[in-house]
């Protein structure tokens, strides 16, 4: 049973603490803290138009930065405001995901509520701010009102004056189908002229940043453009017709979001984006099931085989029972197959979603499946013919959900047709379609693996069906961005910007990185341990196992894979340094796993194991050889066990490109 969120609720939350009071405002100055004091937000009325700055520790982080919506033939609701009333609440509560990076999450922030209205056309705006410990969320709300009944937003016009000498880490706003699937860019925030969030920043005081949106529901995506250097203004991903969103009644925008520390792990631990949205709105999630996946998905990206009919194709009944065999062995919990279906490759075209190819006894993988615990993902590759997906979707999950099927991975590879238009990925109709199959998928008990879809802002706290999402230069891209494929220093970029929204379906675990049965010249730009250690630095409740099971079976770092948790208890980001190298450990139950991952330089980092429990235990090290080398000898891995505590420290030297897995099994 799904149960009715309220996506509109500014403070309809179920919480667990809350204090509030209401203060008729005179000065329209406002100041709002952090539970510890170190951050303030300071909010007033200047001229007419509302205003933001966040100082922590005392020294100013954003500078006084302008706020507003335009609506189409309304006065720009930047001028003419003044503030009528302010509440204050305090918010303290913690709750269990249902999947996730830590058990139990703190949800525990100052809010204050500005609500104004502009005299003259008598149009009321309102101001939700909410500052954490760890940043600061804010939103409009456009309360219901008389005369507001449908209405177009033109343009939101948030800035954020940043500070211009920071380091900075983002893509470039785009609106191109793959714009997310792009190599961060490491540059001084100056010199950034348009961004997509995440944009990251570390400023030249040693703090760091990032600047995001939360619980997007719809209304566009937002993206960055530098009005001068270091400050930018909202851009909001424009409708056909270059307005940017249709709305009706009340309803309040996504949250706009600076999450704020000291390490880059500050950034990577931090639950604001998640604490931002709305609790989960399932009534029962015990069909909800994180784990590790395997499938007939590298073979195809390599062309060793192929989605289509015909001699070398990839998804046959046999095939899917040797992945189904893998993952039995490997302790996953699902298996994908790309393939599957009628018209599948090729064009795309004319595909139902419910034919399986002629090779493909669907009623015999699943009954196999079935018969070994082991579940199975249908690929839905709409291929951006988006109108006929929605025409059909209740009819595709409600077929597979009589078929036991409770898993998906949906595609939109180039264009997005929608509503009779092309249109952009991330346009407020696409990130409502997004919604509409998340919603479907529920209804029939389904998880959702989302590729080329919209950015995560957090929102699978909501809809924990909402598993995973690409958004990301993950494996492929060592496969279509050619020769360099992925840089090694990409993957210590993306825990602090990509993964600041939410899990990614990076699809790590290829052990023979050279495998190149096509001779295309392209390989993994990584060494095979620093694959395994991936497992700790990303995070993805459904994380796939990429590589085959011949692959796998000849590489001795498949024993490190087996019962690969991807839900976890705890997590901690250790030693990182953006764009250099990144340490994380995480926790199930007894059983800790850490990664550590370097770029294009040798490092040798020590580790200080303070985040083990008392007593001893055993590390077993899967690291590179001696004579490993990412550029020319990427495959060889050594094993070694050895008894540590939690005051031992390990001196973990790593090669270019490579990278270091340990788990830590009680003794
Ligand atoms: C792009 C997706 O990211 C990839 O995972 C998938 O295999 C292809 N499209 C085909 O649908
Ligand atoms: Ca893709």
């Amino acid at each position: 049973m799904v149960g009715k969120p309220n996506r509109r609720a500014v403070l309809g939350t179920a919480l667990g603490a809350v204090l509030a009071t209401t203060v008729a405002a005179t000065s329209g100055h406002v100041t709002v803290r952090s539970p510890n004091s170190l951050l303030r937000v300071a909010v007033r009325v200047v001229n007419g138009r509302l205003r933001y700055e966040v100082k922590r520790r005392g020294r100013v982080l954003v500078a006084s930065s302008g706020l507003g919506l335009d609506l189409a033939g309304r006065p720009s609701l930047t001028s003419g405001l003044v503030v009528e009333s302010v509440e204050r609440r305090t918010i303290d509560e913690t709750w269990r995901p249902v999947w996730g990076s830590d058990a139990l999450v703190r949800n525990h922030a100052r809010e204050c509520v500005l609500r104004t209205v502009q005299p003259s056309s008598g149009l009321r705006l309102n101001l939700v701010v909410r500052v954490f410990d760890d940043g600061v969320g804010f939103r409009y709300h456009l309360p219901a009102q008389a005369g507001l009944d449908a209405y177009t937003v033109t343009a939101e016009r948030t800035e954020f004056a940043l500070p211009p000498t920071a380091t900075s880490w983002s893509l470039a706003a785009g609106t191109d189908w793959n714009a997310d699937e792009r190599h961060y860019r490491q540059a001084p925030l100056s010199d950034v002229r348009t961004a997509q969030t995440p944009l990251t920043l570390a400023t030249s005081d040693g703090q760091h940043v990032v600047v995001h949106e939360a619980a997007l529901i719809d209304y566009p995506s937002m993206t960055l453009a530098a009005t001068r250097p270091g400050t930018f203004a909202s851009e909001l991903i424009s409708l056909p017709d270059g307005t940017k969103a249709r709305l009706s009644g009340e309803f309040s925008t996504p949250w706009r979001t600076l999450t704020i520390g000291d390490r880059p792990g500050d950034l990577a631990e931090s639950h604001l984006i998640e604490n931002l949205n709305e609790p989960c709105a399932l009534a029962d999630t015990s069909w909800i099931t994180p784990g590790t996946y395997v499938g007939v998905w590298w073979e195809l990206q390599r062309r060793h085989t192929t989605w289509t009919a015909g001699p070398r194709h990839g998804a046959t009944t046999e095939r899917a029972k040797q992945y189904i065999d893998l993952a039995k062995e490997a302790g996953a919990r699902h298996v994908l197959a790309e393939g599957w279906n009628t018209n599948a490759g090729g064009q795309w075209s004319g595909q139902d979603f419910l034919t399986p190819q002629p090779d493909f006894d669907l009623a015999e993988v699943l009954r196999y499946a079935r018969a070994n615990d082991i579940g199975f993902t249908a690929h839905n590759e709409t291929r951006g013919f988006v109108d006929y997906y929605e025409q059909h979707l209740d009819t595709i999950f409600a077929r597979y959900a009589q078929l036991g099927i409770h898993a998906i991975k949906t595609g939109y590879a180039i264009r997005f047709e929608l509503g009779g238009a092309n249109r952009s990925h991330f346009d407020q109709e696409a990130v409502r379609h997004y919604q509409r199959v998340v919603d479907a998928a529920a209804r029939h008990r389904i998880m959702i693996i989302a590729h080329e879809a919209i950015k995560p802002t957090g929102l699978a706290r909501t809809y924990p069906n909402l598993m995973t999402g690409e958004g990301v230069a993950g494996m492929e891209q060592h496969h279509y961005m050619g020769p360099l494929g992925n840089p090694p220093e990409q993957a210590t970029i993306l825990p602090f910007t990509r993964f600041m929204g939410g899990p990614a379906d990076y699809t790590p675990g290829v052990l023979n990185v050279t495998w190149d049965p096509a001779r295309l010249g392209t390989r993994v730009q990584t060494t095979s341990a620093a694959q395994l250690a991936l497992y700790s630095v990303f995070f993805s409740p459904l994380q796939m196992l990429a590589d085959t099971p011949e692959n796998y079976r000849s590489h001795p770092g498949f024993a490190y894979l087996k019962d690969m948790p991807a839900s976890w208890d705890e997590t901690r980001f250790l030693d990182c340094v953006i764009g250099d190298h990144a340490v994380a450990a995480r926790r199930k139950g007894d059983v800790w796993y850490l990664g550590a991952i370097t770029d294009e330089q040798d490092r040798t980092l020590r580790v200080p194991l303070r985040f083990l429990g008392s007593g001893r235990y055993s590390a077993e090290i899967y690291r590179d050889a001696a004579d490993t080398s990412w550029q020319h000898n990427p495959l060889p891995i050594d094993v070694e066990t050895k008894t540590v505590r939690s005051s031992s420290v390990l001196t973990l030297r790593l090669v270019a490109g490579g990278g270091t897995a340990i788990r830590f099994r009680r003794e």
